[in-house]
């Protein structure tokens, strides 16, 4: 059924229209052309609102199948990205090749790919950057790298190093990830001093630390971000001590709109910085690390040597290269409609939206007693065409701000809601 059909028949065309929405190469920052490296690796992870328990069937991938055919597009407030459908993707990538030709690579080397990864050493004021085929392996790899001889590898607990790399850094790389802040997205300096002079001082074997790696912002933590005085303190007491940082930046973009710190600033107290390519860059999959060039330069070897290293990576290069253009621009956009939204949403009876304190771009929604906050999504979902995620075991439901949401009628989803509500009562 088409789109505007679907709106006839649920009702929802009496509102307002709601409009919304590899094998690595490695560059070296000044040196066009000549930096060229190839690396990759690895299968991408599952989509991060797949894995959230209770929100599977609302969020992510499954959403392909709602995009639009004919008629406005839906608003989705559900995703950190645009969330092509392979066919909506396929357009794009044929829109953004008539535009400015997409240039084939050959391992990850020269094309598309080298602009991509020029693109990225200037964004983050490294010396060199690779394209990875994955996050795990951009994470996997750079920890390696930093810690040299050194075992002792200290994490986030909640961060996808220690919980979602399915014990890489124990098994194929001999580092024991010694876990901090349980439960939480941050710690102190102190709390990293304590546990580095225990290392240091309480075992009697000395095996050394090799490495710290910060996750900002923290998935598992409803992406709340690491405080960046805290970071400026760490940083420079690790780079007096000699201990490396590396910056597992996934989501970096949005902790950036939200903090109001640049991603050059964040990169620039870390020794290696990963970006993912497929969370709000546009692409399928695909990575990149920054670092170095001592760091950098070793990776296309150890990426080979994990069978990353993948024929032709145009099609993921160009997409995110498209899409880092503007990209901030558009995101502080998306912010302050967001904003208005969820001001004019407080405002509805029995409707409450609230930051996540440290937060960037998930907001947490709860109806009052007497709503039922899955119905609201069904019945936003299906007759007004807002995607929002069912509540958790806590009664919030997620809302995530994506670049999508800057295009959205901010009006039209308010009388979505508004129009909801009354169908959502128990
Ligand atoms: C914070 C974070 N780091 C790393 C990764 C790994 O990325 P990939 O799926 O490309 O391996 C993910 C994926 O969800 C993530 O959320």
């Amino acid at each position: 059924m088409n789109r505007r059909n679907f709106l006839k028949r649920s009702g929802a065309g009496t509102l307002p229209l709601i409009t919304g929405g590899l094998a690595g190469l490695a560059f070296r920052g000044g040196d066009a052309g000549a930096g060229v490296r190839t690396s990759t690796a690895g299968a991408a992870g599952l989509d991060e609102a797949m894995a959230r328990a209770g929100a599977t069937a609302d969020a992510g991938l499954g959403e392909a199948a709602a995009g639009p055919v004919d008629g406005p597009a839906p608003v989705f407030l559900t995703r950190d990205g645009l969330g092509y459908s392979p066919t909506d993707y396929i357009a794009k990538l044929d829109q953004i090749n008539k535009a400015r030709p997409v240039k084939p690579d050959f391992y990850g080397a020269r094309g598309t790919v080298e602009e991509l990864l020029k693109a990225f050493v200037e964004m983050t004021g490294k010396e060199m950057a690779i394209f990875m085929p994955s996050g795990t392996l951009a994470n996997q790899l750079a920890i390696q790298v930093l810690s040299g001889e050194n075992s002792k590898v200290l994490v986030q607990e909640t961060s996808h190093v220690y919980r979602d790399e399915a014990d890489a850094a124990q098994s194929l790389y001999n580092k024991r990830l010694v876990p901090l802040a349980k439960g939480k997205y941050a710690f102190t300096l102190e709390e990293l001093q304590q546990e580095v002079n225990y290392a240091t001082h309480e075992e009697y074997f000395k095996t050394g630390i090799g490495a710290i790696s910060i996750e900002i912002p923290v998935r598992r933590c409803d992406a709340q971000v690491f405080p960046i005085e805290e970071i400026k303190k760490i940083s420079a007491w690790c780079r007096e001590k000699g201990y490396k940082l590396h910056l597992d930046g996934a989501r970096l973009h949005l902790a950036s709109t939200w903090s109001g710190v640049s991603i050059r600033e964040y990169a620039s107290y870390f020794d290696t910085v990963y970006m993912c390519l497929y969370k709000y860059l546009g692409a399928s999959s695909g990575a990149v690390l920054c670092g170095s060039k001592s760091v950098i330069e070793p990776m296309e070897h150890l990426v080979k040597v994990h069978g990353g290293a993948m024929y032709q990576n145009w099609a993921n290069a160009s997409m995110a290269l498209h899409t880092l253009d503007g990209l901030e621009d558009r995101l502080r956009t998306a912010r302050e409609k967001a904003d208005r939204l969820f001001a004019a949403l407080n405002k509805i009876p029995g409707l409450h939206v609230q930051p996540v304190p440290d937060g960037c771009n998930i907001y947490l929604l709860k109806v009052d007693k007497g709503y039922d906050g899955k119905t609201l999504a069904k019945v936003l979902r299906e007759k007004y065409a807002v995607w929002t995620a069912s509540p958790e075991e806590d009664g919030f439901s997620r809302l995530r701000v994506s670049e999508g949401v800057g295009t959205m009628d901010v009006d039209a989803t308010v009388a979505a809601f508004k129009a909801a509500m009354p169908l959502a009562k128990v």
